[in-house]
């Protein structure tokens, strides 16, 4: 009987239309090397549709391969015009415009969106796109120019609007941004940027009566909103009455911030100059410790864990307490033994006996009475002497019924005699405090105090 050979199984190609739909899925999926592999697979056999290379431009950009990116929308958007394919061209341009843009290339980006804008003078992204490129490549009037004249075409435009704030706020023209910003309210009250960048340039204004209004404005539409009501507060601290005035920051508040802040923290700091660590050196030598790893030390708000490093040598358990779980969660590896989130005079009052040394940097500063924090202090010290070390900003008022300031900034600053009364009233003694800069706040230096006291009637523990 005859054999028949078995016919040769030939792979069978997808047909265009499939391969393109199953590029586009994967590029919605995200997965962009697989978009990339199998348009490279793909050419093997044969040349990609015009389709096909605005996906694979796409992914190619998202992959941050910029040359082959622009190389193959440039093919594509050829193919396109050769093709006449108008609507097709237009969205293959304005992703070559976007791999410029992400490629640094703003020249080439202005070059295609500004071709893109006079060629669509109805559609407000390729208006918007140029306005960012411009403003980001430095062109500043440039960009106001272009901003300007889109706002009167379309009014209406939010994103506009606000685009045109942020530009009066980076040439610095304050009442321009004011007037610009306000507009972005009318249209949108839940403009939460819009909001921010109002109040910012009130106060670079110097109208303290604009800050409150805008501040007042912004509560009334976000009543829940702790960081605005704290800055009202703030804001408007001189004329509160004393019993008006907010003992701490709320825990809502710092949280908020915090939160928020965590991911900077860090960054900003340094370019603040933050002179906590070395602060908190300089006290620490005061105190004559030695690292010899024996003590049980709280760090008292410790944010980031920025201190953990300075007080490992000398724990033998290192306890770090804050209220944010954002700035916690990048204290993870700074040497800590336990990390707790929750309110420090809570936490204190909640662990009496238990630290040898508690030190407190740059977190008083959110609590304006000090009573309560630093009776806690005292309860939760072991052994007489145990020290407390800590950092507040410096109100430089003479006398007066109230001991500390509620600033703009929604920081407090506190009297030295305020904070050594207290200090004293809630059983502390040996009290030392040095003026320092604590760090700069729009370029100028922040004076702070570094304050050292021990729990009272002490056999003071010192090490060799
Ligand atoms: C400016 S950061 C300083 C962090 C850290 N000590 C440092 O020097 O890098 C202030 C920290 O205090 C925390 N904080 C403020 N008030 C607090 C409170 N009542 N209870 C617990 N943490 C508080 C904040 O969450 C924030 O992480």
């Amino acid at each position: 009987m005859a054999t028949r050979r078995p016919a040769r199984r030939r792979k069978r190609r997808p047909n265009a239309a499939q391969f393109e739909q199953e590029l586009i899925a994967l590029a919605q999926q995200g997965q962009f090397s697989e978009v990339v592999a199998a348009c490279e697979k793909h050419r093997r056999h044969g040349p990609l549709s015009v389709l096909a290379m605005h996906v694979d431009g796409v992914a190619l950009t998202q992959l941050e391969r910029f040359d082959s990116a622009i190389d193959t929308l440039r093919a594509a958007a050829k193919r396109c015009d050769a093709e006449k394919n108008a609507a097709q061209a237009t969205a293959i341009q304005n992703d070559l415009s976007k791999s410029f843009y992400a490629a640094k290339r703003y020249g080439e980006a202005i070059e295609v969106l500004t071709r893109l804008r006079d060629q669509n003078p109805d559609e407000v992204t390729f208006a918007r796109n140029l306005i960012l490129v411009l403003e980001e490549s430095g062109q500043l009037d440039a960009a106001l120019t272009e901003c300007q004249a889109a706002v009167k075409r379309w009014p209406d435009d939010v994103h506009l609007a606000f685009q045109l704030g942020d530009l009066q706020m980076a040439v610095e023209s304050w009442h321009e941004a004011v007037d610009a910003l306000s507009i972005v309210l009318k249209l949108d009250p839940d403009h939460q940027s819009a909001r921010r960048k109002l109040v910012t340039a009130y106060r670079r204004l110097d109208d303290q009566a604009g800050v409150a209004a805008a501040l007042r404005d912004w509560l009334q539409r976000d009543p829940d909103n702790s960081i605005v009501r704290h800055l009202l507060s703030a804001q408007e601290s001189e004329s509160l009455e004393v019993e008006a005035l907010p003992a701490r920051a709320s825990d809502d508040y710092v949280r908020e911030v915090f939160d928020q802040f965590a991911e900077t923290f860090d960054e900003q700091l340094k370019s603040l100059d933050y002179a906590a660590p070395r602060l908190l050196r300089s006290m620490i030598a005061e105190l004559g410790l030695s690292a010899d790893g024996s003590l049980s030390i709280l760090d008292a708000g410790c944010g980031t864990g920025l201190m953990g490093d300075l007080l490992r040598p000398f724990a033998s358990r290192l306890v770090g307490v804050d209220l944010s779980a954002g700035m916690l969660q990048r204290a993870g590896d700074r040497g800590y033994d336990s990390l707790e989130c929750s309110e420090l005079v809570a936490y204190l009052n909640e662990h009496p006996d238990e630290f040898e040394l508690i030190a407190s940097m740059d977190t008083l500063i959110y609590f304006g009475d000090l009573a309560a924090v630093c009776l806690a202090a005292h309860q939760s010290l072991r052994g007489e002497g145990a020290p407390l070390v800590f950092t507040l900003e410096k109100w430089d008022a003479s006398g007066g019924s109230v001991g500390y300031h509620l600033n703009p900034s929604g920081r407090y600053s506190h009297r030295v005699d305020y904070v050594r009364e207290t200090l004293e009233r809630c059983g502390f003694s040996e009290i030392s405090v040095k003026e320092s800069v604590l760090r700069k706040e729009a370029g100028k230096e922040v004076s702070g105090l570094c304050w050292v006291a021990r729990k009272s009637g002490s056999s003071v523990r010192r090490g060799g």
